[in-house]
């Protein structure tokens, strides 16, 4: 009789004990009441990112490097230029630039802001005009953009479920900066260097004048992408398991 209420005992504490999701060795927490709690997020997301960025299989969080993107149509004011087949590449070398949470009752707040180079490889097919000169082309496309910092301002809200208490970014609003871009279009007329040369060498001094159009679809993908695999995460540990001695007064 006593074996068996021992037995019961040890494999409730079993079963209690795989229940705690699986963590990747590199994400310590932090202690919530200690003075320098920001500094240790802070360190910790630093030393998380270029990881998580490679996804994390165990928690079903995907890769985000490269982020697939959706098809980028560019359509009117004289120019038509389709991106397909886009990948952009950079996310895991991505530095922490800032870091704010604020974690309180009902509803915090997280900002977070990183840099990194990115580059787009892609198909591309262009026909029209970029300011004065003329493009036409199709074939593989490469767009290095240096020096893209993407800030993220989030609420973070709490949500229960039958697994436990887990936060969650929501309504993340963006803003980003892009230092230079170098654009690569392979192909441009045909193979007519001499044409391509000039349009790429013209398109590549007025690159902001590009970006303008093509970097708010690709970049607003990329913020979802981050958010979607941040949310994967977080529902997929108690808020207690990445913060020791949470409470929420
Ligand atoms: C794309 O970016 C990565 C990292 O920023 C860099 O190492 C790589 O050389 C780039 N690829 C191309 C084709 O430029
Ligand atoms: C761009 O596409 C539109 C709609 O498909 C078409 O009407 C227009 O002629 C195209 N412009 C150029 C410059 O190719």
């Amino acid at each position: 009789m006593f074996s068996k209420q021992y037995f019961v005992v040890l494999l409730l504490a079993y079963v209690a004990n795989c229940e705690k999701s699986y963590l990747p060795p590199y994400i310590v927490p932090c202690e919530f009441k200690s003075d320098d709690f920001v500094d240790c997020v802070k360190n910790q997301i630093e030393i998380a990112l270029p990881l998580f960025t490679l996804g994390i299989p165990e928690m079903d969080v995907p890769s985000i490097d490269p982020v697939h993107l959706k098809n980028i149509e560019i359509l009117g004011n004289g120019l038509n230029l389709t991106f397909s087949e886009a990948k952009m590449h950079g996310l895991s070398q991505a530095k922490l630039t800032e870091l704010k949470v604020q974690l309180s009752k009902g509803e915090g707040k997280f900002s977070l802001s990183f840099k990194s180079n990115m580059n787009l490889t892609a198909k591309y097919v262009a026909d029209g005009k970029i300011l004065i000169l003329p493009i036409k082309g199709n074939g593989d496309a490469l767009v290095d953009a240096q020096g893209v910092e993407v800030h993220i301002d989030s609420k973070l809200i709490h949500e229960k479920d039958s697994k436990g208490d887990h936060m969650k970014l929501a309504t993340p609003k963006y803003r980003y900066t892009i230092e230079r871009t170098v654009f690569d279009l392979k192909n441009l007329f045909n193979g007519n260097k001499q044409l391509a040369e000039t349009t790429l060498q013209f398109a590549n001094e007025n690159w902001q004048q590009l970006m303008d159009e093509l970097s708010p679809p690709a970049i607003k993908q990329i913020v979802k992408t981050v958010v979607k695999a941040i949310n994967k995460f977080l529902s997929k540990v108690d808020i207690h398991e990445i913060i020791k001695g949470y409470t929420e007064d």
